[in-house]
């Protein structure tokens, strides 16, 4: 089967494909992105979504947005180098990856070069470079974590942390790839993730291709199905990881781990290095973005909450690092206490 490939260069280089994440599963489109617009579009509406794919797509996507200017002084490229990825980097303020990886391409610019030409190379190999890197960190994400699961484990996530998240195998599926491609029988229960519903249109559809047994539940029947003895281990990804290892995921993460508390349930988190941000202590400096009204309000084009009653849709919360058996990088499967970031 053809390996999910969320984000790419176009063939002729000049644009990101990207698989159009908000037409899945009723539709497989690829879309490609040309322009500083096309880009940030297709970030702050998720058709390109997951922390590791936003950031690689937001590196690759500030060169593309770049080309045009390839006929300017150096200067004038790395003036407006900084304001394209300051308005890439202001789609989502939560994902750790998404500024890092447009800064690491950025500070190309910042390198003396004597022509534009040379400043968009230096630039574009660097965003080549971190593609690159994604896909090998999510298999080593998923040779380590693999040693997580048992034959026959039952595995509950939630949002998706696949393939369709990042360029490679994905974070917290990685060690559910590895396990059936060594032959273990692993299945998943994917909570269906409101509002966007990434679990049960995205996760499913990425394991269901893949041969891997997966079943979609709502988001209010986890705990349910925890008490039931339907889950052996609860395996999500990340948008940020402070310091102390609080982690910042998905709107829901944070019920699913104390649900697991209460059940005697490992709860693991797994993502790569560009992930952490070891600056901030605590999880508490985490900015979590608030979406729209609309995601919550309608559905399927149908008013379900009354015009006049307000609505909070914070897209992502923060796991207390308290509530984490291990977080899997991919360099160890690191436990507690967490202390990232010291030598
Ligand atoms: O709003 P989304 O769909 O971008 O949120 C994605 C998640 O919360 C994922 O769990 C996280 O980015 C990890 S992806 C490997």
């Amino acid at each position: 089967m053809h390996p999910i490939q969320a984000v790419r260069w176009s063939p002729d280089c000049r644009a990101v494909r990207i698989i159009d994440q908000t037409a899945l599963p009723e539709r497989f489109v690829e879309r490609d992105l040309r322009t500083l617009d096309d880009v940030c579009t297709a970030i702050a509406s998720l058709a390109v979504r997951g922390a590791p794919a936003i950031g690689i797509a937001g590196a690759m996507g500030l060169v593309v947005s770049l080309d045009s200017f390839d006929d300017q002084s150096a200067d004038a490229l790395r003036a407006r180098t900084a304001v394209h990825a300051h308005r890439i980097i202001a789609t989502r303020p939560t994902a750790a990856n998404l500024a890092w990886a447009v800064n690491a391409v950025a500070a190309q610019a910042m390198l003396p070069a004597a022509s534009s030409g040379a400043v968009l190379a230096a630039m574009r190999a660097k965003a080549a470079a971190l593609l690159e890197d994604d896909g090998a960190m999510c298999r080593r994400i998923g040779e380590l974590g693999v040693s997580l699961l048992a034959d026959g484990a039952r595995v509950m996530t939630h949002c998706n942390a696949g393939a369709l998240a990042t360029t490679g195998m994905g974070t917290a599926l990685a060690p559910v790839y590895v396990a059936t491609e060594r032959g273990l029988h692993v299945s998943v229960l994917a909570c269906e993730t409101r509002p966007l519903l990434q679990g049960g249109r995205l996760t499913s559809w990425e394991l269901s291709r893949a041969g891997v047994p997966v079943r979609v539940i709502t988001d209010g029947s986890a705990a349910h199905a925890m008490r039931e003895g339907r889950v052996d281990l609860v395996i999500v990804g990340a948008d940020r990881i402070a310091a102390n290892g609080d982690t910042a995921n998905k709107i829901g993460t944070y019920a699913l781990a104390i649900a697991a508390r209460h059940h005697g349930i490992p709860f693991y988190v797994a993502a790569p290095s560009s992930t952490f941000d070891p600056a901030l202590a605590t999880g508490d400096a985490i900015p979590i973005e608030q979406r729209g009204r609309d995601e919550v309000a309608r559905v399927a084009g149908r008013v379900i909450v009354p015009n006049e009653v307000p609505v909070d849709n914070p897209a992502f919360d923060v796991t207390p690092a308290a509530l984490i058996s291990a977080i899997v990088s991919d360099r160890a499967i690191h436990t507690p206490p967490y202390r990232f970031g010291e030598s």
